[in-house]
């Protein structure tokens, strides 16, 4: 059996695709691409495996052999166990393509590691990526790591031609975002931003219907993630609550990736922005109880003109809310 995970995608791969009825088409088989067949996969990732007939599911659906993608999770907090508990239900799935397996993990914290050890598919526990970046056995990465630590991160990954899904904000800053890009421009890895937004049902539905141009001139846009949770005083100090290590970009960093990326798609490219920052929480616990400065912006509004394509040259107004 062989399997060619990635043929280097489209530059639009990775989009949701609108148009699903063609989800349960049996996928042709043999030395055959079969592109078809997956909601969000990339339309031209393309499969390949050894003829063999198809095992048919009790629903009728003609199922395929799912080929292992074996995976190495750097970043063993929040939403690397989140990765890791993601592919444990992936079996779910009838008539997927692949099966991830996380194989590694690299975590500088023996207890975040340790989390791991419930997934029986690990085999590696590092304390440093660099392992991982090195392991020929392993097909894709998954960096889930603060802020600070993105720009070494992505810029190794990139140079050692791994293939990686990588969480946003693909930097602590734009200085870094650019070399970020550059590094990716110039390597042969196949990467993408870990923002699952554009995938919810309610965000497919409202993409499709603004890009149908169903909505006519549009008169304004209001992109929000009214999510509260940095705006609880009693939260402890975190690396995400401090500008070294979360950024100047603050909340931005956190939520505005989910605010920006449907109307982005849509093309609704801001010409101006106002920004309305606000530090709502100015000290929180440390780690002993007593409180510690928290210097990073808690709340956002940003107040843009986008140039009209549909009634120039009119500037519509739109408000990104984190
Ligand atoms: N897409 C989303 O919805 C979403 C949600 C939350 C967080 N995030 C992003 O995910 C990333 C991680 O956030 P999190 O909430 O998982 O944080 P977290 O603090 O829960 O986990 C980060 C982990 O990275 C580890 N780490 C630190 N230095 C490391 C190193 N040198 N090598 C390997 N691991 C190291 C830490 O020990 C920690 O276990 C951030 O970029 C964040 O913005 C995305």
């Amino acid at each position: 059996m062989s399997c060619r995970r990635y043929r280097r995608p489209a530059p639009d791969a990775g989009l949701p695709r609108e148009d699903d009825d063609d989800r349960r088409r049996p996928p042709v088989f043999g030395e055959q691409a079969f592109p078809q067949g997956n909601e969000g996969l990339p339309a031209d990732i393309t499969m390949r495996v050894a003829a063999r007939p198809p095992a048919v599911h009790e629903t009728g659906v003609i199922m395929t052999a799912p080929q292992p993608v074996r995976i190495g999770v750097v970043g063993a907090g929040l939403m690397g166990r989140e990765l890791a508990a993601v592919c444990g239900r992936w079996s779910q799935l009838v008539d997927h393509p692949v099966l991830p397996e996380v194989v590694a993990v690299a975590d500088p914290q023996p207890a975040a590691r340790d989390w791991f050890r419930r997934v029986a598919s690990v085999q590696t526990f590092a304390d440093d990526w660099r392992p991982l970046l090195d392991d020929d056995s392993i097909d894709v990465l998954y960096l889930a790591v603060p802020h600070h630590l993105h720009e070494d991160l992505y810029i190794a990954a990139a140079d050692a031609g791994k293939d990686y899904l990588a969480e946003k904000p693909f930097g602590i800053d734009a200085t870094a975002a650019d070399r970020i890009a550059a590094a990716i421009s110039g390597s042969d890895s196949f990467v993408r931003v870990s923002s699952e937004f554009p995938f919810f049902p309610g965000a497919l539905r409202a993409y499709a219907y603004a890009a149908s141009g169903a909505l006519g001139d549009i008169l304004e846009v209001r992109s929000q993630f009214a999510h509260s949770s940095d705006l609880d005083r009693s939260k402890p100090i975190n690396w995400k609550r401090r500008v070294e290590t979360c950024g100047r970009i603050g909340v931005m960093g956190d939520l505005g990736l989910h605010v920006a990326h449907v109307p982005l798609r849509l093309g609704y490219r801001p010409a101006t922005v106002y920004a309305m920052l606000d530090n709502v929480v100015t000290q929180r616990p440390g780690a002993d109880g007593s409180l510690v400065d928290c210097d990073t912006w808690d709340n956002a509004l940003l107040a843009c003109r986008v140039p009209s394509t549909t009634d120039e040259p009119r500037r519509f107004s739109m408000l990104w809310e984190t």
